[in-house]
């Protein structure tokens, strides 16, 4: 009887999240992009997020903090101790005080987060023309395709495309801007962006076709714009393949360890049944 209760309750779940998920959804859906460390055994693409790395620190840091990370974090994407240590120096943080109670300003050390480039958010609106550029640390999870809710993201997840929908985002976020259609006015300092809530948003393309990077690769604006999505990615979950490292074998475990204690309660069992 519970058992029919559960399963019930678990289909009312599901088809409830993808029926609002359709509901919600009245802004076209962007194309799904097989990203490598989404699945349930995906792993980062390393090259990718170095390159993502660049164009973040090349476009987006500009605008945009990324303040959950820490600089030593880049060591996950193949970063030496030396190269995260000059990566760190580029950028400036007050120091703790000294004997005379000053602070003054020195280069980050690898410990330090990573430096925003507002400092707080009222230098942040003057400078975007009132808009805010939010912090991208975890714009991947809070973002995507009208599926602002619980039941979608599960089902997302049950699919093991965990937050994959929000990768689909930001990619086509930075390659949809397009020439408004004739009958739209544009507000004053206002861009056309396809897949953009309002088509209207206050944010300029910020990637254009580049020099290639310097693994070759050559920087289309949809090269720029899938490494620098996968790199937002790893930002919102660089812990991800340590989880799945620690949860696959724990899950194999609790199935085999499943099936000793109930061979054991047969044998515990034997004489009454
Ligand atoms: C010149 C400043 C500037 C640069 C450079 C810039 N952005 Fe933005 N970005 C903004 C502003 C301002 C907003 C807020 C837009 C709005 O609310 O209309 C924004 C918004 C966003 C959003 C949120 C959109 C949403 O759904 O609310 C994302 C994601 C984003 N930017 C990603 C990026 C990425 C990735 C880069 C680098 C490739 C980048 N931005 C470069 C200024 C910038």
């Amino acid at each position: 009887m519970m058992n029919k209760i559960f399963s019930l309750v678990a289909v009312a779940a599901m088809t409830l999240g993808s029926w609002t998920a359709h509901a919600a959804s009245s802004a076209p859906a962007a194309p799904e992009m097989s990203w490598p460390s989404a699945g349930y055994l995906g792993a980062f693409d390393k090259s990718s997020l170095q390159r993502g790395l660049q164009v973040y620190t090349e476009v987006c840091a500009s605008c945009h903090g990324l303040r959950l990370l820490s600089y030593r974090d880049l060591r996950d994407l193949g970063l030496s101790d030396t190269e995260v240590k000059a990566y760190a120096a580029q950028y400036e943080v007050l120091s703790e005080p000294n004997e005379d109670g000053e602070r003054v300003m020195k280069a980050a050390q690898p410990y330090d987060k990573f430096v925003s480039p507002f400092a707080n958010e009222q230098e942040a609106r003057a400078m975007n023309g009132g808009a805010l550029p939010p912090d991208l640390s975890l714009i991947v999870k809070a973002r995507n395709f009208g599926k602002g809710n619980f039941f979608a993201n599960f089902y997302d997840m049950l699919r093991g495309r965990g937050y994959a929908s929000g990768a689909d985002y930001i990619y086509a976020l930075l390659t949809g801007y397009e020439d408004p259609p004739a009958d739209v006015e544009m507000a004053e300092g206002m861009h056309y962006n396809k897949w953009f809530a309002g088509n209207a948003i206050a944010m300029a393309q910020p990637i254009y076709e580049a020099e290639p990077f310097a693994d070759g690769t050559p920087a289309s604006i949809e090269q720029q714009a899938k490494d620098v999505a996968s790199f937002l990615m790893w930002a919102s979950e660089p812990r991800l393949e340590e989880r799945r490292a620690l949860g696959i074998p724990v899950l194999l475990f609790m199935a085999l360890f499943i099936l000793v204690l109930y061979l054991l309660k047969r044998r515990v069992w034997r004489d009454v049944h």
